[in-house]
């Protein structure tokens, strides 16, 4: 089974809930007729239950944008996975730069999130990329098997059924610098060998692995043009429903 396009939109900390009405309403009608593709939409935590209620009779994919790996307790300020998982969350953005970054979430914490959610039966984006000077210094390829070797440690083959993992070097993100789509080719490759010597072929098959780094409208196709590559994990582009349809129907 070829593996269907993913165009997942990470809203990070934008939108109020007239605009994720807004947004809602008008982006449908630009996309219904897409079947060949699937659309994830990541709201911030507080417009989850709109963007499920608005999202009824359309086929667009509910996500959450971080989450803790605990199932409850006294953990002020934090989102467990059942909690997601209770109001319609399939999917959950784990690891993203600005987690890691603005956050100090490290990979330990990260490889916590994924067995969570796994159990809890909610497919992770998983994300991973290298840093701008590592880039330089030619550590692009030891970041990123650094990054998934830890993130992904003692998971059980059968979480790669559904997994998502998304290629976001961070120079790239909300730069305008996207990655040429040789280096997203060639970053996506790594990753998918890595979890064929890992986890076997079957696994590298079905795992879908996005790009995501100032993907645009006029640039997407050229990204879905490369072999491997199985969709965007996009910001800024995904905010105006406009745009984002246009990277749906790239
Ligand atoms: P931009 O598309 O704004 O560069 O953001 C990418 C990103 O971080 C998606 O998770």
């Amino acid at each position: 089974m070829p593996r269907k396009p993913l165009i997942a939109a990470n809203w990070k900390m934008h939108k109020t809930s007239a605009e994720v009405r807004s947004f809602m309403s008008a982006v449908w009608p630009k996309v219904s007729d897409i079947t060949d593709r699937e659309m994830l939409i990541c709201p911030p935590f507080p417009y989850i239950p709109l963007v499920d209620e608005l999202r009824k009779s359309t086929s667009i994919l509910l996500g959450a944008q971080n989450l803790y790996f605990e199932e409850k307790g006294a953990f002020t300020g934090e989102v467990s996975p059942p909690m997601l998982k209770d109001l319609g969350c399939e999917y959950v953005i784990i690891g993203h730069s600005e987690r890691r970054g603005i956050f100090g979430e490290s990979d330990e914490l990260i490889n916590s999130k994924m067995h969570a959610v796994i159990k809890c039966g909610i497919i992770p984006v998983l994300c991973v990329g290298e840093r701008k000077e590592e880039r330089e210094k030619n550590l692009t390829e030891q970041i990123i098997l650094k990054q998934l070797e830890k993130n992904l440690k003692d998971l059980p083959e059968t979480a790669f059924e559904k997994m998502v993992i998304a290629y976001e070097p961070i120079w790239a993100i909300g730069t305008g610098l996207n990655a040429s789509t040789k280096d997203a080719h060639d970053a996506i490759a790594l990753i998918r060998e890595f979890i064929h010597s890992k986890y076997g072929d079957n696994s590298a098959q079905k795992t879908r692995i996005l790009y995501g780094g100032s993907v645009k409208p006029e640039n997407m196709k050229s990204y879905m043009d490369q072999e491997g590559i199985d969709g965007a994990l996009v910001g800024g582009a995904s905010l105006d429903p406009d745009s984002y349809s246009k990277l749906v129907k790239y």
